[in-house]
């Protein structure tokens, strides 16, 4: 019975960790609650709109008309919640876009009866699965496609189909894409399949090819022709304006991603000139990270970029920071307060959040500034002070936080720790030494609270650890030394 019992509390310990995430969704304001939800109260009323025009004929109609009202409104519930989930860091503004998109396609839909559903969904389906996931993207493709057959003009169910497998790759291939070329690939071979799988199953009208114009891809129904010119043009246009919906509405795509980590960017160059200590660290610190977030599948040109970004602040005052005194004197002894050397290290966050807002960095970005400190105590500082003032309190040495909130901000808080030790090691120490020095600073962060919001199984700590030190090997071979000039006997 006794086994019984256990074996039921393993099931449901497994079933409640593969409900992930268990991290807080983002808060949004009271009056953004209720503009969405008035938004989508339009969205369900546009589609009963064609049964309201109609006369009630009986009471089943009225339920029937409420019935569809409803589903519609839970739809577009049930649409914020899965972005939510998805996007824990989502903002009202994203969530105004994914719902803004669902009622221009209604609008569309009753004003232009004729139009072919695959020419505006599928656009609007890459603008979503770019900046807000494949998850989302396919989530609103359903209940696009839900709100789309109506009474009155029955589409063609293959068109349906089509439109559905077309946005179903568009939503997939649109989560993954990294660059702005294989935008453009995609823009292209999609509404060329489209117009093949209309060609089988549609058929074409040969009149269509003499009668060919953008007015007929609106106007006439059925014109495949007109139909796919509509498609390309329109996902052409979304590429187009993907980096302006990308700053109005602070979504963080791949391609955005790999742009901010382009080391030409003014911010980077001014830390690799203003504090090159803290540049090289932040190398460092990024071939750590890459190497751990890919190892446990998570986003790693997120990781890159707040790497890339995670101590932007020091620049308020590079010498502050020992990577940046290069043997010159320390500031700190001349100082001699741990309380305000303690305050110059926090500031570091503080001005690096405020460069963050300034340089106009995406959110998810900016999170790794606070959150790679969490509330770390400043430990050399605190026992300074202490040994001043023994009844000093602590939280004046603690970091303001948030502790880390992602699986992507917690490994660059290890790596962090770990990287100054790993640099330190020497170059002849064995790989056992290694580990057990990544262990040692990943078990006292565990320690210390800082991994609780992170969600970190055991499987995923041990890969972290695995990582570092596959990385620690690849630096330890970059500094051993090659046969010089003198004893150089091959080249
Ligand atoms: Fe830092
Ligand atoms: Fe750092």
């Amino acid at each position: 019975m006794q086994n019984l019992t256990r074996l039921i509390k393993k099931i449901s310990d497994l079933w409640i960790k593969s409900q992930a995430p268990t991290q807080k969704l983002t808060n949004i304001k009271k009056i953004d609650r209720f503009l969405i939800l008035l938004i989508c109260v339009i969205i369900s009323m546009i589609t009963s709109y064609e049964y309201v025009t109609k006369p009630i004929q009986n009471f089943n109609f009225i339920i029937s008309v409420i019935i569809n009202f409803f589903e519609i409104l839970t739809c577009c519930g049930v649409l914020v919640y899965v972005s939510k989930k998805e996007n824990t860091s989502i903002n009202s503004r994203q969530i105004f876009l994914l719902i803004g998109l669902l009622l221009i396609i209604q609008i569309l839909k009753i004003n232009l009866k004729t139009i072919s559903p695959l020419s505006i969904i599928v656009p609007a389906t890459l603008i979503i699965s770019q900046g807000m996931g494949t998850i989302t993207a396919l989530s609103w493709v359903s209940i696009a496609l839900i709100n789309w057959p109506n009474s009155s003009s029955v589409m063609n169910e293959y068109l349906l189909l089509i439109t559905f497998i077309s946005s179903c790759i568009v939503a997939i291939l649109g989560g993954r894409i990294r660059s702005r070329a294989q935008l453009l690939q995609v823009s292209i071979l999609v509404p060329l399949g489209a117009f093949i799988g209309q060609y089988f199953f549609l058929g074409i009208d040969n009149n269509d090819l003499y009668n060919f114009n953008f007015q007929n891809s609106i106007s006439k129904q059925g014109d495949i022709i007109s139909d796919t010119f509509l498609l390309a043009t329109l996902m052409l246009l979304a590429i187009i304006l993907m980096p302006i919906l990308e700053s109005i509405f602070g979504l963080v795509t791949k391609a955005r991603l790999l742009e901010l980590a382009d080391q030409e960017k003014p911010l980077l160059r001014r830390l690799s000139i203003e504090a090159p200590g803290t540049f090289e660290h932040t190398l460092l610190l990024c071939g750590l990270a890459e190497e751990a977030t890919r190892m446990i599948s998570g986003n790693v040109d997120l990781v890159r970029a707040g790497a890339l970004y995670h101590d932007i602040g020091k620049l308020h005052a590079p010498n502050w920071f020992i990577e940046n005194q290069n043997g010159s004197n320390n500031p700190h002894d001349e100082l001699d307060n741990p309380l305000e050397s303690a305050k110059i290290l926090q500031a570091h966050v503080d001005k690096g959040i405020q460069i963050a807002r300034k340089y106009r960095l995406p959110k998810p970005v900016a999170n790794f500034i606070p959150e790679h400190q969490g509330t770390l105590k400043m430990g050399y500082f605190l026992f300074k002070a202490k040994e001043k003032d023994k009844n000093i309190s602590e939280n004046n040495f603690k970091y303001k936080g948030p502790i880390p909130q992602s699986k992507e901000t917690a490994i660059l808080m290890l790596a962090d720790g770990c990287e100054a030790a790993l640099r330190a090691m020497d170059i002849n120490a064995t790989d056992k030494e290694a580990l057990e020095i990544i262990s040692k600073i990943i078990n006292n962060r565990i320690k210390d609270g800082q991994l609780l919001d992170s969600n970190f199984s055991k499987g995923e700590l041990y890969l972290i650890k695995i990582s570092f030190l596959n990385v620690w090997k690849r630096v330890r071979h970059r500094r051993i030394q090659y046969p010089t000039e003198r004893n150089n006997s091959f080249s």
